[in-house]
C-alpha cells in the first residue's frame, strides 16, 4: 500500500488541465445532460486525478481504495500497458482498414480464450456496441428478433441493448406485452422489486424473472427448474404466435441485478429450450470475463455449466480503460451475417492502440495469474464478510465468486426488508471518512457490488473490512431520516 501511495504522489498534480472541482462540476452543469449521472453526487463528488494498482487519488492528494472499478482489471495505470500504448501511439494510430499485427494478434488470443467452435472475432469499441451487434449476428443467423432477457440485466445503452435492459425500465415507458407470469413459492410481498411486471420494449421482447435464490421468487431446490421454466414458457409464447426464437441474452453473473450467480444448471435448461426453439444463446461476459469469477474464465463456465455460448460479449476489461470490446461467434453464425451481404465497417473498433492495450491486458493476466490471484484473495474476502454476517444482523447475504462479490443489507432477516437507505449511508461513509470507494446495485438499490481491480490483495481486504465495520457502528448512531440517497 505505501508503494503504491509513492506511485500516485509522484502523479500529482495533473498539471495539464488545471482546474479546481468547482469549476469542473460548473463546466459539467452547463455543458452535461443532468442524465450523465456522477458518483456520489448525494454527497461530495470526486475528481479523481491518478490511480496506481487498486488505489486512487482524488485532487487534494487524499488516497482512495477502490473496491468498485472492474474496468482497471489488471490495476491502476499498469506499467506493462503504458508502454504498450505509448510505444503504439507514438508509431501509428488509424482505422482499421489496414492490415496491422496488433489487431490480428488479439483476435487470435481472444477466440483462444474461449471454447470451440468460438473463433470468429468482431473487433468494437463498447460493451453496448459488442452486445448490439451480437443482437445483429443472432438476428441475421435465426432471422428473428425475438430476445428473451431477464429481469434486472443491463446489456447497454443503444436503442437495441436498452431495450433488453429492465435494469432501466423503470423509469421508462415502454410499450406493454404479455411476458412469462411468476408467482412467488411462499406468497411473501415484502414490497421490494422482485419484480414480477410485464412491461416491456415491445412484444418482440421477453422478460422473464432474475434468476436470485436469496430475494427471487424461488429459493429451494428445484429453484433452478422453475426459473428455467419461465424461459420455456417465453419460447412456447413465441412459438405458438408462430414465431422462432432470435436470442436469450444473460450475463453468467448478473452485476447490476446485484451479484446473481444463477443456480447449477439453470443456464443448461435455458440454452436448451433456447435452442430447440431455434435461438441462440448470447453470452454477456463485459463485467464477469476475463477471470474476474476466479474459479472459471468466463461466467458462463460458472459451475461448470458445459454449455457453450453461440456468441460471447466483451468489454469493460479487455481494454483496461482504453475503448476495446469485442463480439466473437462461431463460423456458422459469421456465415450467415456475410450472407445478409452487408459490409461490416467499424472505424475505431480495436484500432491499433486499442488492440494494444488488449494485447498488454491479457499479457498481464496471464503472467501475474490474476484469474488465480482472484480465486483466492475473493475467498478470503467472502469469509471474512460471512464471519462478520454472524455478527452484523445488517448483512443478510454474501455471495459470489471470486472478485465479484455481493454483500446484500437488510433490515429485517424475516421479511429480507431491504436496508437502502443504510446501504447509501455505508457508501457514503465509507467514501468520506474511511477513504473507500464501493459500489451500490440491485434492484432495491441495497447490495454493495464488490469487484475491484485484480490486483486486489489480502490486505486491502483487511483494510475493506475493518472500514466496513467502523461505517456500520457509525450507522448506529445517526438519525436515519437525515441520510439522503444514493451515491451510486
Ligand atoms: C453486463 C453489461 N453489458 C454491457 C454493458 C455496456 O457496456 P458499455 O458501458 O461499455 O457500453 C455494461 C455496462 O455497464 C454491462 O454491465
Amino acid at each position: 500500500m505505501e508503494d503504491d501511495d509513492k506511485n500516485l504522489q509522484s502523479k500529482q498534480p495533473n498539471a495539464k488541465h488545471e482546474l479546481t472541482k468547482e469549476e469542473v462540476l460548473e463546466l459539467r452543469k452547463k455543458h452535461f445532460s443532468p442524465t450523465v449521472s456522477v458518483s456520489y453526487s448525494n454527497s461530495n463528488p470526486l475528481m479523481i486525478l491518478s490511480g496506481s494498482k487498486a488505489r486512487l487519488r482524488d485532487d487534494l492528494g487524499n488516497s482512495y481504495l477502490d473496491t468498485r472499478n472492474n474496468v482497471a482489471h489488471i490495476g491502476h495505470q499498469h506499467p506493462h500497458l503504458i508502454q504498450a500504448v505509448q510505444q503504439q501511439i507514438q508509431t501509428l494510430n488509424t482505422n482499421t482498414r489496414y492490415l496491422h499485427p496488433n489487431s490480428a494478434l488479439l483476435a487470435k488470443r481472444l477466440a483462444d480464450l474461449l471454447p470451440e467452435p468460438l473463433m470468429k472475432v468482431f473487433l468494437v469499441n463498447s460493451g453496448s456496441e459488442a452486445n448490439d451487434l451480437a443482437l445483429r449476428l443472432a438476428r441475421a443467423c435465426t432471422k428473428s428478433n425475438n430476445v428473451i432477457c431477464v429481469d434486472h440485466a443491463y446489456h447497454g445503452h443503444t436503442l437495441a441493448t436498452l431495450d433488453v435492459s429492465p435494469y432501466k425500465f423503470k423509469s421508462r415507458e415502454f410499450d406493454t406485452c404479455r411476458t412469462a407470469t411468476a408467482d412467488a413459492d411462499d406468497g411473501t410481498n415484502t414490497g421490494t422489486s422482485n419484480s414480477t411486471s410485464t412491461s416491456t420494449p415491445g412484444r418482440n421482447i421477453i422478460k422473464v424473472p432474475c434468476p436470485d435464490t436469496y430475494r427471487g421468487l424461488h429459493r429451494g431446490e428445484d429453484a433452478a427448474q422453475k426459473y428455467a421454466n419461465y424461459v420455456t414458457e417465453a419460447c412456447e409464447t413465441f412459438q405458438n404466435r408462430g414465431e422462432k426464437v432470435g436470442a436469450f441474452l444473460l450475463e453468467g453473473g448478473m452485476s447490476v441485478a446485484g451479484v446473481i450467480l444463477p443456480p447449477p444448471s439453470y443456464l443448461r435448461q435455458c440454452v436448451e429450450a433456447v435452442r430447440s426453439a431455434g435461438g441462440l444463446y448470447i453470452a454477456d461476459e463485459v463485467q464477469t470475463g476475463f477471470g474476474r469469477l476466479g474459479e472459471c474464465f468466463w461466467a458462463f463456465e460458472y459451475g461448470d455449466s458445459g454449455v457453450v455460448p453461440d456468441i460471447v460479449t466483451v468489454g469493460k476489461p479487455f481494454g483496461n480503460g482504453m475503448p476495446l470490446a469485442a463480439v466473437v461467434t462461431t463460423q456458422e453464425v459469421s456465415d450467415a451475417f456475410d450472407a445478409m451481404g452487408v459490409e461490416y465497417f467499424n472505424t475505431f473498433g480495436g484500432n491499433p492502440v486499442c488492440a494494444a492495450a488488449g494485447l498488454a491486458v491479457l499479457d498481464v493476466i496471464e503472467s501475474e495469474g490474476l484469474d488465480k490471484h482472484a480465486a483466492a484473495v475473493g475467498k478470503y474476502l467472502i469469509s471474512r464478510f460471512q464471519q462478520l454476517k454472524v455478527e452484523l444482523e445488517i448483512i443478510g447475504d454474501v455471495r459470489g465468486s471470486g472478485l465479484f462479490v455481493g454483500i446484500e443489507l437488510i433490515r429485517d432477516a424475516k421479511t429480507l426488508e431491504p436496508a437502502t437507505i443504510e446501504t447509501s449511508f455505508l457508501c457514503t461513509r465509507l467514501k468520506e471518512e474511511y477513504r473507500v470507494l464501493t459500489s451500490i446495485d440491485g434492484p432495491n438499490d441495497n447490495v454493495l457490488v464488490v469487484k475491484p481491480p485484480m490486483v486486489f490483495s489480502n490486505e486491502d481486504v483487511d483494510e475493506f473490512v475493518s472500514a466496513f465495520v467502523s461505517a456500520v457502528n457509525d450507522l448506529s448512531r445517526v438519525d436515519i431520516q437525515s441520510i439522503s440517497k444514493t451515491p451510486t
